[in-house]
């Protein structure tokens, strides 16, 4: 059985060489840091944790966010000075939406030009959206699912394997938030974020940083040993994303 260690590790020991997939540090642009003084602040305790590089992957939805798209975000990601160490790179985390295959057929922010990171929102999804995530492959990109372990309709075992099924048949890839698994998202995220793991469901792992209270959890909170040895494999996959 999937033990779990006692030995716990530090979640801002496995920070050490990360390249992060899922950020919210550009500055003013959705729910994240609200300028580039918090970005830069958030980045400077990132570096000293030791992370190597970072995706900044702003919200993209409908009716939200001023209507946020690649241009947009292009051009603010331009005008965003960071001077430090870390790696920065512009990608966008798109909600399933009614206005998301528009975004998908003009060029859309993806990671390496392959992964292209989708949510839903917690509580549900729309009903086509299988089809939408079988169009996301067929305009030659890969479905990458942030945090499944945190959505209602994953966590209820009743529907789980029927979904997992269905997302895995898309094509789906899924990245892990890692302070789901200290709890931070509640007992539930962790519950299926432990189960995930257990089944090697997960291919890359991202911080979904937005605020101080994220920093704060990321410097303070632990993980067990088991835990850890898997997000270290996870951050292998990650660091591909920048070859
Ligand atoms: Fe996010």
């Amino acid at each position: 059985m999937f033990g779990f260690g006692r030995k716990k590790t530090p979640v801002r020991q496995l920070m050490s060489g990360l390249y992060d997939v899922h950020s919210h540090l550009l500055p003013g642009v959705d729910d994240g840091s609200p300028s580039a003084e918090v970005s830069l602040k958030l980045l400077e305790s990132l570096e000293q944790m030791g992370v190597k590089g970072i995706y900044l992957t702003p919200h993209i939805m409908a009716g939200n966010y001023g209507g946020n798209n690649r241009i947009s975000l292009s051009k603010r990601f331009e005008t965003f000075v960071y001077n430090g160490p870390i790696k920065l790179k512009l990608a966008a985390e798109h909600l399933i939406d009614e206005k998301f295959l528009q975004h998908l057929q003009s060029d859309p922010l993806s990671l390496a030009e392959e992964y292209v990171l989708v949510e839903f929102t917690l509580g549900g999804f729309p009903s086509n959206t299988f089809d939408t995530l079988f169009e996301i492959s067929m305009q030659g990109y890969t479905p990458l699912l942030a945090h499944p372990e945190r959505y209602a309709f994953l966590q209820h075992r009743m529907r789980r394997e029927e979904m997992l099924e269905r997302l895995l048949a898309a094509g789906c890839k899924f990245q892990l938030n890692l302070l789901s698994l200290t709890g931070w998202h509640g007992q539930h995220a962790q519950e299926l974020a432990n189960e995930l793991i257990k089944r090697n469901l997960y291919t890359f792992v991202g911080t979904d940083i937005h605020s101080f209270p994220h920093l704060k959890a990321i410097q303070t909170l632990s993980v067990n040993d088991r835990q850890a040895e898997a997000v270290e494999k996870l951050k292998e996959n990650n660091r591909q994303l920048w070859k």
